[in-house]
């Protein structure tokens, strides 16, 4: 049995030693913003900014996951930005993938500059040229989001290490099924649990995940002074999605696997970035590094007008910005600003029927 198996069979069970004949087997949503509170304030819930019994819940299954202890957020964003926050002070430097999510870098040189930290950026495929000396924080994305480039964790953490940086890895294309950061020694993980890890693209959440106490302990106090929190409706949403994330993502990704593997074959297509095909830059580190190559694939059509006719010309393809849910979904990214082709579209494969959703891709390809 594989770890991660132990730890899926463990999740679906949650909670079922503490339960009592009669009480539900579904965990309950507990909206109170203040709890009972007599005397001295020690209790496990004091007030709805500082905890939820549905947070606990949600946090102690990200943590199992991930091997580490998490902290959720109210989205990726927030778990970003707690890390940053808390970790960062006037005169540090935080190198930053140039081609990652365009938001993680925006929030770094419009909110964290005037404070005086310098964010730096490097291209993911040559993160570690030029080396790590002097930087407080090293942040990789596994894979880059949308280009899906690679580095070797393992390679950027010793070399960070030695000279005293931090590793953050953002992970969410990949979730702890894929990739479990902490393992190939970062210090933090990050992850957007508003894509697979929900996977209905019905909520938004984020969270950390870091084995050091000292880490939990600073973006949980940032979490409770910012009020950067969730509702308990959305933990337990993420929560309940979490609970088919394992069947979820071996679907995705086989589907993103023969859609990959269609459209490196199609005409139609130039190029086709896929970490699972062979011929993929991303090939050997994903291989060797990776439990799984992920849903998402990207594919450069002839210029913006076939890219768009691809995307609203096929039924099972959500046109919208985003991924990791049970709908397939797309989207040009050259649209965001993202440095791609016009015709550079990120996919994101969901759980359709494979057949199906090859059939209706041929079809699609055959009008282009
Ligand atoms: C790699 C990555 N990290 C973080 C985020 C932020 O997540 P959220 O939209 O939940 O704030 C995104 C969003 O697309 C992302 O792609």
């Amino acid at each position: 049995m594989t770890d991660h198996a132990e730890r899926f069979a463990l999740l679906l069970h949650q909670g079922a030693d503490a339960l009592r004949p009669g009480d539900a087997i579904s965990p309950a949503i507990v909206p109170s913003s203040i709890f009972h509170l007599p005397g001295s304030p020690e209790a496990p819930f004091q007030y709805g900014r500082y905890g939820n019994p549905g947070w606990t819940r949600l946090e102690e299954a990200l943590g199992s996951l991930e091997g580490g202890e998490a902290v959720i957020f109210p989205s990726g964003m927030a778990a970003i930005a707690a890390v940053l926050f808390s970790q960062l002070k006037a005169g540090d430097r935080v190198l930053l993938p140039s081609d990652g999510y365009f938001v993680a870098r925006a929030l770094a040189e419009r909110f964290l500059a005037p404070f005086g930290v310098t964010a730096e950026l490097r291209p993911t495929r040559a993160f570690a040229d030029g080396g790590f000396g002097g930087l407080r924080i090293v942040w990789m994305e596994v894979p880059s989001n949308p280009g899906l480039d690679v580095c070797d964790i393992p390679a950027v953490v010793t070399a960070a290490h030695a000279e005293g940086a931090l590793v953050v890895a953002d992970t969410t294309t990949l979730t702890p099924l894929g990739l479990r950061a902490l393992d190939h020694g970062a210090d933090v993980v990050v992850a957007a649990g508003t894509k697979a890890i929900n996977g209905h693209s019905d909520a938004l959440m984020g969270h950390v995940a870091a084995r050091d106490p000292a880490i939990i302990e600073a973006v949980r106090t940032w979490r409770k002074y910012s009020g950067s929190i969730s509702g308990p409706f959305e933990a337990w949403q993420v929560r309940r999605g979490l609970e088919t994330l394992e069947v979820r993502y071996e679907r995705m990704c086989r589907n993103a696997a023969a859609v990959a593997a269609l459209l490196a074959g199609d005409r139609a297509v130039q190029a086709v970035r896929y970490p699972g095909l062979p011929g993929d830059p991303a090939h050997n580190l994903a291989r060797a590094q990776w439990n799984a190559f992920g849903f998402m694939v990207g594919a450069t059509f002839e210029g913006e007008a076939a890219a768009e006719k691809f995307l609203s010309g096929c039924r099972f393809m959500a046109e919208s910005t985003s991924f990791g849910g049970v709908h397939s979904s797309g989207e040009r990214r050259a649209r965001w600003g993202d440095a791609v082709a016009p015709g550079f579209v990120r996919l994101s494969l969901g759980i359709e029927p494979t057949a199906a959703l090859i059939a209706e891709i041929e079809r699609v390809l055959a009008t282009l």
